[in-house]
């Protein structure tokens, strides 16, 4: 921690580039995917999916919608759920100008919440700000749908009488393209002179080819072979830029690491964190940044 604080300080940093993934939003309350036990997918039982990637997957909605718009009830951004000091933290970086961008896989929209800028941000599995008729492609407001979805119910697009497709999030299912800000990484990439993995076990998968696979063997943890969009990006940065994993577990390149200049801290991310302001010196700079906002 130490060593990154040193080239943060030391100005040997301009454009930091944060890859987060669901572990920086446990502390706020919100579960991971695959935490053994608490993950997501390991109490998905009550949505009675075939298995669970079947809540994100586009053929399943169409078939059963339900199961996905239970879920998106209880991840909806409605204020249930606050950033944490992990969120701040990313947000102390903007302030101080060294945020390049923030990559993040969540949909629980905290880091917009935690005041880091949409132009900061690319949220690489969507989001529910915005959101898409399933059958004649009518793009919403996330706000228009939101009160139907918290009450439970499965918004109808009202373009036409003849229409009547459900609406849905602009949240990325298996089998969707990814947002076309996600390609911002060819140009960020390659600039970025410190990356920072978070919360995340690099597990994202080519989802086409992997869902189609899943489906077909009704094994949802199979492994994969196919191209990782979102966890390839961590080997998009130049060979000599820093790489720091903060997660519970190594995960991807960091369990074994081929670079020099990889680094992992593993533990809690929340202690990690202000172990780093500590070193820093932000522990006064992150609080008062979160008690502004909060
Ligand atoms: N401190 C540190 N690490 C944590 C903490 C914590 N408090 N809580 C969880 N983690 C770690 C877990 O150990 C795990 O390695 O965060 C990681 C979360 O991994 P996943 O649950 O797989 O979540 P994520 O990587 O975001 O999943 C990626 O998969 O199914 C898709 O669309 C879904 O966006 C999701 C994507």
């Amino acid at each position: 921690i130490e060593d990154v604080a040193r080239i943060i300080k030391s100005e040997g940093v301009k454009n930091i580039i944060v890859m987060a993934g669901a572990g920086i939003s446990t502390a706020s309350g919100i579960p991971d995917f695959r935490s053994p036990g608490t993950g997501l997918y390991d109490n998905l039982q009550k949505y009675k999916v075939p298995y669970p990637t079947a809540v994100f997957d586009l053929d399943y909605f169409h078939s059963n919608p339900k199961p996905f718009f239970e879920l998106a009830k209880e991840l909806y951004p409605s204020g249930k759920y606050r950033p944490n000091a992990v969120h701040y933290f990313v947000r102390c970086l903007h302030e101080r100008g060294l945020l390049l961008r923030m990559y993040t896989q969540n949909i629980d929209g905290l880091e917009r919440l935690a005041g880091i800028p949409p132009m900061k941000l690319v949220e690489a599995h969507g989001t529910f700000t915005s959101a898409s008729c399933t059958k004649c492609g009518k793009k919403y407001n996330g706000e228009t749908i939101k009160d139907k979805i918290l009450k439970g119910a499965t918004p109808r697009c009202q373009l036409t009488p003849l229409c009547y497709g459900i609406i849905k999030p602009d949240i990325v299912f298996f089998g969707e393209d990814l947002p076309k800000r996600f390609y911002y990484y060819l140009k960020d990439f390659p600039a970025c002179d410190l990356l920072l993995v978070m919360g995340t076990s690099l597990q994202v998968r080519c989802y086409s080819l992997y869902f189609t696979a899943a489906r077909i063997t009704q094994c949802d943890f199979i492994l994969s072979y196919f191209v990782e969009p979102f966890a390839s990006l961590v080997d998009s940065t130049r060979a000599t830029t820093p790489r720091l994993l903060l997660n519970m577990v190594k995960v991807g390149p960091f369990t074994k690491p081929s670079r020099r200049t990889d680094l992992s801290i593993t533990g809690d991310i929340s202690d990690s964190i202000h172990k780093l302001a500590d070193a820093l010196d932000w522990r006064e700079f992150l609080q008062e940044t979160m008690e502004a906002h909060e």
